[in-house]
């Protein structure tokens, strides 16, 4: 069934909008990298390949009710993150942003009686919820141990083996 096009239009601006995600978790991945918090980029950057996938999934539905993608461009905003708890903290502003956007998904999709949207818009809801969580838990713990080095460092260590770090150049 095709798409009202006010839902195509929503849903395509959350395409966009993951992909912004991605380059911002990998902007932040970069400047963690920089101050030596290799552990918490190498978490950053399994975030920004989620957020492609995020993307995809809602480009596969489009694609599949016959609608097409259109990715325009993708800026990335400036982030100021020079410390781990300012990193931490623009990735909580930039997720509650993208949950806002994905209530509003759900709204038009209600509003245009688009039943076969509906699983995916939910997933998607409930995706925000635990990312949301996920994220402030970690600001929540970064401003527990604040300047204490030996603190960061294990929060380092513990956020770094939570994910496998990218694949290099073959
Ligand atoms: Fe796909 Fe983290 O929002």
């Amino acid at each position: 069934m095709n798409m009202d096009k006010k839902l195509r239009d929503a849903m395509n601006d959350q395409v966009i909008a993951e992909h912004q995600a991605s380059l911002i978790y990998s902007q932040l991945a970069y400047d963690l990298d920089a101050q030596s918090f290799t552990g918490l980029s190498t978490w950053m950057a399994a975030q920004a390949d989620e957020e492609r996938v995020h993307a995809k999934k809602l480009a596969d539905h489009l694609l599949a009710r016959g609608e097409k993608v259109e990715l325009g461009t993708v800026e990335v905003p400036p982030l100021h993150a020079d410390s781990p708890v300012a990193a931490f903290r623009a990735a909580l502003g930039h997720e509650q942003k993208v949950s806002e956007m994905i209530r509003n998904l759900a709204r038009v999709a209600d509003e245009v009686h688009d039943f076969d949207s509906r699983a995916l818009i939910n997933w998607f809801l409930n995706e925000q919820i635990e990312e949301e969580a996920t994220v402030s838990e970690i600001v929540d713990q970064l401003v527990l141990v604040g300047d204490n080095g030996s603190g960061l460092l294990r929060i380092d260590a513990e956020l770094g083996s939570e994910r496998t770090p990218a694949p290099g150049p073959q």
